[in-house]
């Protein structure tokens, strides 16, 4: 089986390998876009008068749990970090960041340096660290100094990087990083993995990601999320031929049964700020397609 059916296949799994410890916190369960509370609150009865008005009637109301939990969260000033985010789901999570503005700070870690020219990254205080991933642990202790929060969503294929390579991204990176997160204070790891994620499958892809969940739980983060979601939908910037196919194949599921196995990267990135500012007594949380879904309000509970 080649790697990008393999991964595939993990992500069309059923949820059975999923979810140890999964309970979304209620408030965020019902979550709907939360930026577009405030804008709802601002509106002034001139507007209401405007189609404009109108039409934002008729959007669903703000989930004020939610609301009330971004801004208690924003008032701690905390600072976060993003792996990953030139990736799919990384640069959603970069967008919503700035979108919601829940941190005082936000750091991109990356091999490259990443162009954000667009109005909404002058939303917050963004910084990019370049660094080196096969020398992290020996030269770049720094860099993860100093964030409460950290968002990974690395990743390869073997397709594109070869059996040890692919180990490489989706293991040692992700395992070395949280090692140095903790090390520098990090509080709260959310790390992307996969549906169908299993340490003891015989397959690469289910196997990889469980070791990875494994080793990084073994850091002993105040609170470690992994997030597993289906078959990611967006416009993927990279070919990937049998990936595109499947996606298609799986429209009809994201269309009739959206919690199954497909999951629109915008939506994992919700999922993970709605849940950041969820507080949890958990120590260690799975969240399954279905939860990231709810999470992010494309679903109710
Ligand atoms: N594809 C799916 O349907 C699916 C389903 C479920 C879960 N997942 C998992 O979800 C996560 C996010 O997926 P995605 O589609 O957003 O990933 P993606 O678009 O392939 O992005 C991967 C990120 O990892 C970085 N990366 C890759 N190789 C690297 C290397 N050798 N050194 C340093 N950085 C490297 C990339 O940086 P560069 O831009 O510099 O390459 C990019 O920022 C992954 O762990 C993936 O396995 C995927």
């Amino acid at each position: 089986m080649s790697e990008s059916q393999e991964s595939a296949t993990a992500a069309a799994n059923t949820e059975t390998a999923a979810s140890t410890e999964t309970n979304p916190p209620e408030a965020a369960s019902n979550a709907v876009g939360a930026e577009a509370a405030p804008a709802a609150a601002d509106k002034t009865k001139e507007e209401a008068a405007t189609g404009e008005a109108q039409e934002a009637a008729k959007a669903p109301p703000p989930n004020q749990a939610l609301v009330e939990a971004m801004e208690k969260f924003r008032a701690l000033g905390q600072k976060a970090f993003v792996l990953g985010a030139s990736g799919e789901v990384g640069k959603e999570v970069v967008k919503e960041l700035c979108k919601s503005k829940i941190f005082s700070k936000v750091a991109v870690i990356g091999r490259r340096e990443l162009k954000y020219e667009d109005d909404l990254y002058k939303e917050i205080d963004l910084e990019q660290k370049i660094v080196n991933f096969d020398e992290l642990e020996s030269k770049h202790e720094d860099d993860f100094k100093g964030y409460d929060v950290g968002y990974c969503c690395l990743g390869t294929t073997k397709g594109k990087a070869g059996v040890e390579g692919f180990k490489k991204v989706d293991h040692d990176y992700v395992v070395s990083s949280a090692k140095l997160a903790k090390a520098g204070g990090c509080k709260h790891f959310n790390l992307v993995t996969s549906q169908g994620t299993n340490k003891n499958s015989m397959f690469l892809y289910p196997k990889t990601k469980g070791l990875c969940e494994e080793h990084v739980q073994e850091q002993g983060f105040q609170r470690f999320s992994v997030y597993r979601p289906g078959m990611l939908l967006c416009d993927r910037e990279e070919k990937r031929t049998f990936e595109a196919v499947f996606r298609k194949l799986v429209k009809p599921m994201e269309y009739f049964a959206p919690t199954w196995g497909t999951a629109p990267t915008v939506s994992v990135a919700k999922a993970m700020i709605n849940n950041t500012v969820t507080a949890s007594d958990k120590a260690s949380e799975i969240l399954t397609n279905k939860d990231i879904r709810i999470l992010a309000g494309d679903v109710k509970k």
